[in-house]
């Protein structure tokens, strides 16, 4: 089917937020941050702005795969935290890098990167392009409220990028959507319309925690047999899961239930906190960097989030 993946590459701002920084602004405390979720630092946007991160991982992405931004045929972006609602964040990046292509944006929440994928694949599958640049950025920072101990903990800034090419690398691929406001949700700008009678939403990011935390497990679980299955292979034939990094919890929940070893199932969240759907880019970015994946390795992406969403894919690298 229809991909390959060229390269990737990563933007982060500077500022690194420590569990202990962010104790002293609300009840919380390093010990309960690293236990409940796994994560000890992330990264914050201060003076950078969401299309910075995600023009540098256009660049560290384009200049891994030696190509310029003239050779891409199409922009896609990944986020729910562009700059702007108009021009798109792809847009803005496709002036900064210099591209020309066609650009636009996608919202699937924490999934997006996969939607993105499975997006890119059509117009490669159907010849609309030969090399698509898939860029997942996010600023959740921009999204919390940062009196509210029990999200602001667990997020942060980033963006990640790779240029696909036809292919034959992706053996399979699932996205799901399962409409749900009630447990996971950011609201938007309601304006100031002098008619309007509706209630107006909270525009910080609101989460039932646990009922997140149920869903991302077995959806997890589910959709990695789902596509291995349909690729004709097992989790044995699998040298990396590289799944959503929302809380180190749920991805030692799903380690266990498919049966796999620490070595097969990457996490960063000690690092970077939950950077929605920027966090398996960047991961897959610094694996591949790290040369912790070769050319011939099957790969399994899996996400979960707002929407409901879900994503994941099998790829021969
Ligand atoms: N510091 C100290 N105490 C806290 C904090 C904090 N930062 N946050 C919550 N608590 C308290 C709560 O007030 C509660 O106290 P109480 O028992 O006196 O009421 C207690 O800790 C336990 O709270 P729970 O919410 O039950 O804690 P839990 O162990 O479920 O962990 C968490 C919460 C980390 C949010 C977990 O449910 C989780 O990870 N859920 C999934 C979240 C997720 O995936 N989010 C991503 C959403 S976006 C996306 O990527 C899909």
């Amino acid at each position: 089917m229809s991909i390959n993946i060229l390269s990737s590459g990563r933007g982060l701002p500077k500022y690194v937020l420590t569990n202990e920084e962010l104790s002293k602004r609300v009840d919380t405390s390093d010990e309960w941050i690293r236990t409940r979720t796994g994560i000890s630092t992330r990264f914050i946007c201060t003076t950078e702005t969401l299309v910075d991160l995600a023009v540098a991982a256009a660049k560290n992405a384009l200049a891994n795969a030696n190509l310029s931004a003239t050779d891409i045929d199409y922009i896609i972006c990944s986020t729910v935290s562009g700059d702007y609602l108009t021009p798109s964040l792809s847009c803005q990046v496709q002036k900064e890098i210099g591209a020309t292509c066609p650009s636009f944006d996608l919202n699937a929440a924490c999934s997006g990167f996969i939607y993105a994928i499975d997006t890119a694949s059509a117009f490669l599958q159907s010849g609309k392009a030969n090399k698509v640049l898939v860029i997942s950025a996010e600023a959740m920072s921009k999204h919390i409220d940062w009196n509210d101990r029990a999200t602001c903990v667990l997020f942060g800034d980033g963006a990640g990028a790779v240029v696909l090419t036809k292919g034959d690398g992706l053996l399979a691929i699932k996205v799901t959507a399962k409409g749900n406001e009630q447990i996971l949700n950011i609201g938007a700008n309601f304006g100031n319309c002098p008619f309007a009678q509706g209630e107006q939403k909270s525009r910080f990011l609101y989460m039932k925690g646990s009922e997140v935390y149920k869903f991302a497990v077995s959806a997890m679980c589910d959709d990695v047999l789902d596509v291995l299955k349909s690729a004709g292979l097992t989790v044995d034939d699998v040298d990396m899961i590289i799944p959503h990094q929302a809380n180190k919890r749920i991805i030692e929940a799903a380690k266990a239930r498919l049966g796999v070893g620490d070595e097969k199932i990457a996490c960063a969240i000690e690092k970077y906190g939950n950077t929605s759907s920027a966090s398996i880019p960047i991961l897959l970015s610094e694996l591949m960097e790290l040369n912790k994946l070769k050319k011939g390795n099957i790969i399994v992406l899996t996400a979960f989030g707002g929407g409901l969403t879900t994503g994941a894919c099998v790829i021969k690298l």
